[in-house]
């Protein structure tokens, strides 16, 4: 189930963490893969595994925040796998890491740096595959958002708190101007990943009702479903991955 034999799929930041498991889930279930990171060589290095594995990869390095750089890249991943079905802004944690301050310590500069990421990063992503998926009747963009995104959380990431929920607002509405044209977008809300580890993650991880941080690979198998048929009627919704968090 759940098959995507000749789907191409792009997924942004999937140069490491919870991207890759996006990317490699895709790819076993036969979808090939244009594998972006604003970091070309782990782009490279994403691409190797899935190609070693005996999927089919290849790297399309570009800053999501840079809507001529993702409009280019959605070129050659069509050039050379075929046009893409399957979006996947995943790109939202900064190269620097998450910076983490209370609103009133922050500055534009920060804003701003959140924003482009978290929103401009799927604006510009989702504006430069729709067409093409609208075009030809069928197309998936699945945003990896976050549950700072769908909830007051107590450890200071306002703003890119703000930038997941705007995206997610943005979806909603495209979501219904492409729904008549076979084109589904949704999005995941992820609770804390097993790529954070300190002590403060460790004690996260008692308090989630599975026991648990989640792995990349929970988030490839809830794209794989939403990018497939079996989701043709899901749209326009938030699915928290998040271990029975905040339910
Ligand atoms: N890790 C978590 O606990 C967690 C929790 C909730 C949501 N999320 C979301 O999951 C997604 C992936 O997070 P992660 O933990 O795997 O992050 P990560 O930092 O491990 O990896 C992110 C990748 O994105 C790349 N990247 C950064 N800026 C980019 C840009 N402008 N253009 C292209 N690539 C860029 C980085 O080079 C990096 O390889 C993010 O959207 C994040 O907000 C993560």
């Amino acid at each position: 189930m759940f098959e995507l034999d000749g789907k191409v799929a792009l997924v942004t930041g999937a140069g490491q963490g919870v991207g890759v498991g996006i990317a490699t889930v895709l790819a076993t279930q036969g979808a090939a893969i244009a594998v972006n990171d604003i970091d070309a060589d782990r782009a490279a290095n994403t691409v190797a595994a899935i190609v070693a594995a005996g999927g089919s990869a290849i790297a399309v390095p570009f800053d999501v925040t840079d809507y001529d750089a993702v409009v280019a890249g959605v070129a050659t991943a069509r050039a050379a796998l075929g046009p893409v079905d399957i979006m996947v802004p995943n790109a939202g944690i900064p190269t620097a890491g998450m910076p983490q301050l209370p609103f009133v310590e922050t500055s534009p500069e920060l804003w701003r740096r959140l924003i482009d990421l978290n929103l401009y990063g799927v604006l510009h992503c989702a504006h430069a595959a729709l067409p093409s998926m609208c075009e030809r009747g069928w197309g998936r963009v699945i945003v990896i958002s976050s549950e700072a995104g769908r909830l007051g959380l107590d450890i200071n990431v306002a703003l890119y708190g703000a930038g997941k929920a705007g995206a997610v607002g943005l979806l909603r509405h495209v979501a219904m101007e492409v729904a008549p044209l076979g084109v589904t977008m949704n999005a995941l809300s992820l609770g804390l990943m097993n790529n954070v580890s300190s002590d403060w993650a460790t004690a996260v991880a008692r308090t989630v009702p599975r026991r648990r941080l989640g792995s990349p690979t929970d988030v490839g198998a809830a794209v794989a479903f939403l990018a497939s048929d079996a989701a043709d009627w899901i749209t326009a919704q938030v699915l928290p991955v998040n271990g029975g968090s905040h339910a």
